[in-house]
């Protein structure tokens, strides 16, 4: 079957599949949940971990070929969620981390001014209809539009004041791709409006404000501003921490990387669309620390290659794209930032960000060494050798060896990888009974193999547990005697699963087992003994 375009997936589809076959939950759901937090059940646990195995093995274990022709370094980290609040005034969090936002006075709703979605439709003058519908998913954006009058005539003077209030939001907005830039001039004989979605009228939105996403908490007994602390927003600066201990300790040198995956939170204003933006999300980051002068040459390298990767996990060529950051959406670190972004459903014909690749300069250690007062430089021994047989004078030679290293980051979401292969699999199949089925690549779904006995009698429950038994240390499959054989395919088909091994009449006879393929659905028989070596095969590395 070809690649089905995500823009023709249904993310209310997707959402309840997970729900329904234990992917993910609404965290407290019994509360009635808490927006932007989610829990990863059984099977979205099992595909997370595959996902952050993957990259750990691939990023630290077996890390990828330089462009030199070596493999390069790269050592682990887990560093402290909670650090020293210091950390965050020298990174640039505490005063800079902040969204603009709304509030709308009408319905007490808040929005993040710079996601406007904008609409168009000719007026019955002739003129055209500007509508800008200030946050909110694209669908929602499209069910405010359909309900919106687009005959109304405004009078002249609401209309002015709310082109001057358009002009003002879209300062500095990011927009999303279907909003044709000429919009943003616009004129005075065009009819503006701008609304918070579900306000009954125009007009109702406070000024953009500034909005700070770290979470705050208190360290022991006593709560003042002395005990204030913050939950991470990104695993980065637990890095930037410890790459003096590393450079000590780990007999690195320049250039190499510090890895880490793990938990970080942002209080973000407006958390969307399922676990695309949450609260709570974990993060896969990688610095690659450098000579100034080598960085451009490792930020092209990095940006290939994570896009390698992100292919390597059977996400198609198609849905990915590269998308350079404009000077004035940098973050406050980053020199050069590229995004490797997804086509998701929710931004389908349009693509969202998946990972940004940033040149971070030598911003965040020079920061930690001036706000610590610790020397973070680093000496380079073989630049200092080079430079001597280059016959470089003392002065050449120690600026070139002495420096505080630039920094590349490949950082992505693994919780946003984990959406990203969801909906990359989700696939709708009529003509099966599950009418759809999670089409994984094998080494990422979170049950490999399905075990049945046919029917639970005639000794064939005996010969599924001993095979069962044989195959579950290598492989996470599952044992299921229950129901209609062609429930439990159609089970295992919404869980991704790629293989299923039934035991039936024959195999007591002949010692053969069916297995039947997720994708074909062909079923082909295969003798017992080689079922293990046929599950190494497929599902390989
Ligand atoms: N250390 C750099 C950094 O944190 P970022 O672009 O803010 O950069 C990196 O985050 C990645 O983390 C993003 O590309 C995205 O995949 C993921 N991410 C960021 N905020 C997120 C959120 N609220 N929910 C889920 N994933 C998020």
């Amino acid at each position: 079957m070809p690649d089905i375009d995500p823009a023709s997936k249904s993310m209310e589809a997707i959402v309840a599949l997970c729900k329904r076959r234990g992917f993910v939950y609404p965290a407290s759901e019994i509360y009635g949940g808490i927006n932007g937090f989610w829990d990863y059940g059984p099977l979205g646990t099992a595909l997370k971990n595959n996902i952050r195995d993957h990259w750990w093995k691939q990023t630290v274990e077996c890390p990828p070929i330089g462009p030199d022709g070596e493999p390069v370094s790269i050592v682990g980290l887990d560093s402290s969620i909670i650090q020293n609040p210091k950390v965050w005034e020298a990174s640039g969090h505490v005063g800079g981390f902040n969204d603009p936002m709304v509030d709308d006075t009408e319905t007490k709703k808040r929005y993040r001014a710079d996601h406007v979605w904008v609409r168009r439709a000719a007026g019955t003058d002739g003129k055209d209809v500007l509508v800008a519908i200030v946050l909110g998913s694209r669908e929602e954006a499209d069910a405010a539009w359909s309900h919106f009058d687009k005959t109304e005539k405004l009078p002249d003077q609401l209309r002015s004041e709310l082109s001057k209030a358009l002009k003002k939001f879209i300062d500095g907005a990011k927009f999303y791709e279907d909003m044709p830039l000429s919009y943003l001039d616009v004129s005075d004989e065009e009819r503006v409006i701008v609304f918070g979605q579900h306000a009954s009228k125009p007009g109702t939105l406070t000024e953009p404000r500034e909005f700070n996403l770290m979470f705050e908490t208190f360290v022991g007994a006593i709560r003042d501003a002395s005990s204030k602390a913050y939950l991470r927003p990104e695993t980065a600066q637990g890095i930037f921490l410890n790459y003096k201990n590393v450079v000590d300790t780990m007999r690195v040198k320049m250039p190499f990387g510090i890895a880490q995956v793990g938990k970080s939170f942002r209080n973000e204003v407006t958390p969307r669309n399922f676990i695309f933006r949450s609260r709570e999300f974990e993060q896969m980051e990688m610095e690659w620390f450098c000579a100034p002068d080598d960085s451009p040459k490792w930020y092209d390298f990095w940006k290939h290659e994570r896009m390698r990767w992100w292919e390597s996990l059977g996400v198609s060529n198609s849905n990915l794209r590269f998308r350079d950051h404009d000077d004035d959406e940098l973050a406050h670190y980053s020199k050069m930032c590229v995004d490797i972004e997804y086509k998701y459903p929710f931004t389908a014909p349009g693509f969202g960000e998946l990972e940004g690749v940033a040149h971070r300069g030598c911003y965040d250690l020079t920061q930690h060494q001036t706000h610590s007062k610790q020397k973070l430089e680093y000496f380079d021994q073989e630049r200092q050798v080079q430079g001597q047989k280059d016959g470089l004078s003392k002065d050449e030679i120690n600026a070139q060896s002495k420096y505080i290293p630039n920094v590349i980051e490949p950082a992505s979401g693994l919780t946003r990888g984990v959406l990203v292969l969801l909906t990359e699999a989700y696939t709708p199949d009529e003509s099966r009974p599950s009418k759809v089925y999670m089409k994984f690549k094998p080494k990422f779904a979170p049950i490999k193999a399905g075990i049945f006995p046919l029917v639970n009698k005639d000794g064939m429950p005996q010969v599924a547990q001993k095979l069962y038994m044989g195959l579950r240390e290598k492989f996470a499959c599952q044992l299921d005697a229950k129901q209609s054989i062609g429930k439990r395919y159609a089970r295992m088909d919404e869980a991704g699963t790629p293989y299923c091994f039934t035991i039936d009449g024959d195999t007591l006879a002949d010692q053969t087992v069916t297995v039947r393929d997720r994708d074909s659905q062909a079923q082909e028989r295969i003798n017992i003994d080689q079922v293990e070596k046929f599950l190494a095969e497929k599902i390989g590395e």
